[in-house]
């Protein structure tokens, strides 16, 4: 939970709550787009790199870079702007898209329904998953279920602004400990048809109506 420690990043996740900055459908883009820069800025802090001799004008410099680069994937649409934000940082990573939303039954429960995905080998690939409410956890599971056909990562990192708690624990009871997750904070309750409380809302349509 990176709201655990207080950064600029506390304050962007309050902005893309806050009904009032929410008005302002850009800055509830931009707020996750900088949330996802921030997000790919701690996640490099933990993967592997190499030594590489790189010549500068006045002589040679043993530089740090990163031993591979890693594949980004996103659930459509409200990943979009976390991606973005992802891949601003992560600027020579693959990518990797999926659809993915909620089919309501009559009697208010929901399955996910996935329609499209197009991914790159992910065979050793480090993966970083992002969706920006991890709610129940279905469509995250229903994805890294939908990527498995695509190759073995060598590691699996989610994404996400806000999560629930439950969800989190629904993902990690799926697929393990060999996921991390990375969230820019944690809400406790979920209400019965599935939304995070205090939560934002609907991301999807905050960001694109
Ligand atoms: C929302 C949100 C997540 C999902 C989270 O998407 O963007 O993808 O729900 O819920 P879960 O953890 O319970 O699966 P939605 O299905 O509303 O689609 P959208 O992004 O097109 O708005």
């Amino acid at each position: 939970n990176l709201s655990a420690t207080h950064s600029l990043l506390t304050n962007w996740i309050s902005e893309i709550r806050n009904t009032e900055v929410q008005t302002d459908r850009m800055r509830f883009r931009r707020n996750l787009e900088r949330i996802g820069e921030a997000i790919a800025f701690e996640i490099s802090k933990t993967l592997p790199w190499e030594e590489k001799e790189i010549q500068t004008p006045l002589g040679i410099h043993l530089s740090k870079v990163l031993a591979q680069q890693p594949v980004l994937a996103t659930i459509l649409r409200a990943g979009l702007p976390l991606h973005q934000g992802l891949l601003n940082y992560f600027d020579k990573a693959d990518n990797a898209f999926i659809s993915a939303y909620r089919k309501h039954r009559r009697d208010g429960s929901f399955e996910i329904n996935l329609e499209y995905l197009s991914a790159p080998s992910l065979e050793d690939r480090i993966l970083i998953l992002s969706d920006p409410m991890l709610a129940t956890g279905s469509s995250l599971v229903a994805a890294l279920q939908a990527l498995k056909d695509s190759g073995n990562p060598s590691q699996i990192h989610i994404v996400s602004a806000i999560a629930a708690s439950v969800g989190i624990e629904y993902v990690v009871r799926e697929f393990g400990e060999r996921i991390y997750i990375w969230c820019g904070d944690i809400d406790d309750e979920l209400t019965a048809k599935g939304y995070i409380v205090p939560g934002l809302g609907d991301a999807g349509d905050l960001a694109f109506g």
